[in-house]
């Protein structure tokens, strides 16, 4: 392989990576989010004021909850993140911190609207502040990431005050602001830990991919992946046993799947290669996880019963 191949190979990458797929999860997401916000919209220009609803983006690790958010946000032609000359911000979009105390929690919510705290407060104090920055920023949506972390490590009292805290949010007497939740399933506990609560949530779940159900929409992500790297995928990567393989390897996650159809996207352009090849996918797995072909789900006969997703992360592949 001589030094030129590998000349725009990184571009290339790039290129593949800033592709967003959408699904019916997402569309789902989406089509909500549009409702909310028109409705929202509606009810200022109005003059009204009533209660504001949460979205709740559920989904296993890889399966792509933080790539739909950021992606639903940039989106939307209407929607207003930052404008240098005006205070509006209407998403403030955050991860759950740790340890997601409630004051914690109140406190990097307050940094995210862009006033950190300088001195120190009691959470009660520092939610009222919250409160009032969210009604100086007009922001409608306040997005938490990781949002099953607002739950660990929680007494059942403390649960509750984060449960009242969110819902006081969304039932503020002057500015109500919407929630988006995204995160595991873990996030169903704080959900149904209040029948209030609960009755405000939208829920939308990814779920897990089916090897067969999913196998054609995968073939099409092959080729449009492929089509996009410049590449052919050979007549065995177009079978439905392959696409069930694939989709095993990458925990039968549709994140996870996508991250390595570019990796082997990668595999073939580092090798020079014009055909995306079967083997490109099997060395880009066995590098990702350091397994022996015996655990390569590219290469086992009984690929079903290999934990992927184990060695994936023991393979220290990182989701980001
Ligand atoms: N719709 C999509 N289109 C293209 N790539 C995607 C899409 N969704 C996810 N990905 C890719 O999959 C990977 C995992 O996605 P993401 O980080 O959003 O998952 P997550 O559900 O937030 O996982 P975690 O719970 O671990 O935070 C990322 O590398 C991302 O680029
Ligand atoms: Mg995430």
């Amino acid at each position: 392989m001589t030094e030129s191949l590998n000349i725009g190979i990184p571009q290339r990458v790039l290129a593949l990576r800033s592709i967003f797929s959408s699904n019916r999860a997402y569309r789902q997401f989406e089509e909500r989010f549009r409702y909310l916000l028109e409705r929202r919209r509606a009810e200022i220009a109005a003059g009204v004021v009533a209660e504001a609803r949460c979205i709740a983006l559920i989904g296993a690790s890889g399966s792509g909850k933080t790539t739909a958010a950021r992606h639903l946000f940039a989106v939307q032609p209407d929607l207003v993140l930052e404008e240098p000359e005006t205070p509006r911000m209407e998403v403030a979009s955050l991860p759950v911190p740790t340890p997601a105390t409630l004051k914690f929690v109140g406190q990097t919510t307050l940094t995210a609207l862009g006033f950190p705290l300088r001195r120190e407060r009691t959470a009660q104090t520092i939610w009222d502040m919250v409160k009032d920055h969210l009604a100086a920023r007009q922001t409608l949506f306040l997005h938490y990431d990781e949002a099953q972390d607002l739950s660990a490590h929680q007494t059942p009292k403390e649960l509750t005050s984060v449960v009242n805290t969110l819902k006081s949010l969304m039932q503020h007497p002057v500015w109500p602001v919407g929630l988006i939740l995204t995160g595991t399933a873990e996030l169903k506990t704080i959900i149904n830990h209040d029948a209030q609560l609960a009755r405000r949530v939208y829920p939308i779940e990814f779920p897990r991919l089916d090897l067969v159900l999913d196998a054609e929409r995968v073939r099409q992500l092959l080729c449009l992946y492929s089509r996009r790297a410049d590449m052919t995928p050979c007549n065995e990567v177009g079978t439905t046993e392959f696409a069930a393989r694939l989709i095993h390897a990458g925990a039968r996650e549709f994140g996870l799947l996508i991250e390595l159809v570019i990796a082997a996207l990668e595999e073939a352009m580092l090798s020079g290669a014009e055909t995306l090849e079967i083997l490109h996918f099997t060395r880009m797995f066995g590098k990702r996880a350091g397994c022996i072909d015996g655990l390569n789900p590219f290469v086992a006969g009984d690929f079903e019963r290999i934990d992927t997703r184990k060695l994936l992360n023991h393979g220290e592949c990182d989701v980001q």
